[in-house]
């Protein structure tokens, strides 16, 4: 049976009043004159969606890109009455600047990102939940050939505990590594039920499901390289900005949150918006899960002579 396209967007009121400058209070107020707006996350369209009702002007464009050529088809058939404001990009936003240019724009009035996986993914696509036997896949671009199967079976195991200690922050990582390397003498790692048994065999029961979240968390950025594109698209980002656009990043675990604040404060063309990351409210949290670990963080870019300031305050 098809699977149906399913995500719940999470602090949609708060990233896009960010975004377009409203803040929270006042996002229906008119924010015309032509713009142009990358959502680097499309996914379920639930972002673009909102920036273009709520812009509500024909000058408006959403360069909305994803890696998962699902989200695009999905995304392609719920907005088709906005389809003439978004321009549909399969691609990865590590590689932002070259899209922005490539759509022939030189910059653009805001960049919002919202980070990991759609629900769709997790439930749907091979390889990212631990609660389903599927192949150990993990692709959200399918063209790409590196699996998380290729990662288990030939990574050292060395390679295999620094990578669970570093993107999982995982208790055991090296006995998990040892295990998996015994493991492979006899058979190569297929499926995720071999993965997650390994793990049942080492870790206590109350421990098992946060560390399985962390196992699958940590090959999951290294099969898809989502640290160094974070680092990229922030970075890049910025350089794209027209002076007063803002960029907005919502993240579900602490190391994308560190990229994202790091980023915000060490780039000089970036002044920080939210001193504390926006959160959910509990209302949210109570109806979607997935908001819980939600931060969200924003940033405007500022000019030459506000970046002289701010570096003059840094200094104090
Ligand atoms: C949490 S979902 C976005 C949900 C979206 N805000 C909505 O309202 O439906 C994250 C999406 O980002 C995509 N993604 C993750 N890393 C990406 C990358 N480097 N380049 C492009 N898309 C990426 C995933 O494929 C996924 O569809």
């Amino acid at each position: 049976m098809e699977e149906v396209f399913y995500h719940e967007p999470v602090l949609l009121n708060e990233s896009i009043g960010y975004l377009l400058g409203t803040g929270q209070k006042d996002l229906n107020s008119n924010t015309s004159s032509k713009r142009v707006y990358v959502d680097c996350t499309l996914g379920g369209g639930g972002y673009t969606k909102k920036i273009l009702t709520e812009t509500g002007s024909e000058g408006t464009l959403v360069l909305a890109i994803d890696r998962d050529v699902f989200a695009i088809e999905h995304s392609k058939k719920v907005l088709s009455d906005l389809a003439d404001r978004i321009i549909f990009i399969q691609g990865n936003f590590g590689d932002i600047a070259e899209i922005i240019l490539n759509a022939g724009f030189n910059k653009v009035d805001g960049v919002v990102m919202d980070l990991g996986l759609s629900t769709y993914q997790l439930n749907s696509e091979e390889g990212f939940s631990y609660q389903k036997d599927t192949a150990l896949d993990m692709r959200a671009d399918k063209n790409q050939r590196l699996t998380a199967a290729d990662i288990l079976n030939n990574y050292s195991k060395e390679e295999l505990s620094n990578l669970f200690f570093k993107y999982g922050e995982l208790r055991y990582s090296r006995q998990i590594a040892l295990d998996i390397s015994e493991f492979r003498k006899t058979k190569k790692l297929e499926t995720t039920f071999e993965l997650v048994d390994i793990l049942k065999k080492k870790v206590p029961p109350r421990f098992l499901n946060s560390d399985l979240s962390r196992l699958f968390q940590a090959l999951r950025i290294e099969v898809n390289n989502e640290m160094e594109n974070l680092e990229r698209v922030l970075k890049d980002s910025a350089e794209m900005l027209n002076e007063n656009g803002k960029i907005a990043a919502v993240s579900y675990h602490s190391l994308e949150d560190r990229i994202v604040k790091q980023a915000f404060r060490n780039t000089a063309s970036l002044k920080v918006l939210t001193k504390k990351p926006v959160e959910a409210t509990e209302e949210e949290i109570k109806n979607n899960v997935r908001a819980r670990s939600a931060k969200l963080r924003v940033a405007e870019k500022v000019t030459e002579i506000s970046i002289n300031k701010n570096k003059y305050r840094r200094g104090n």
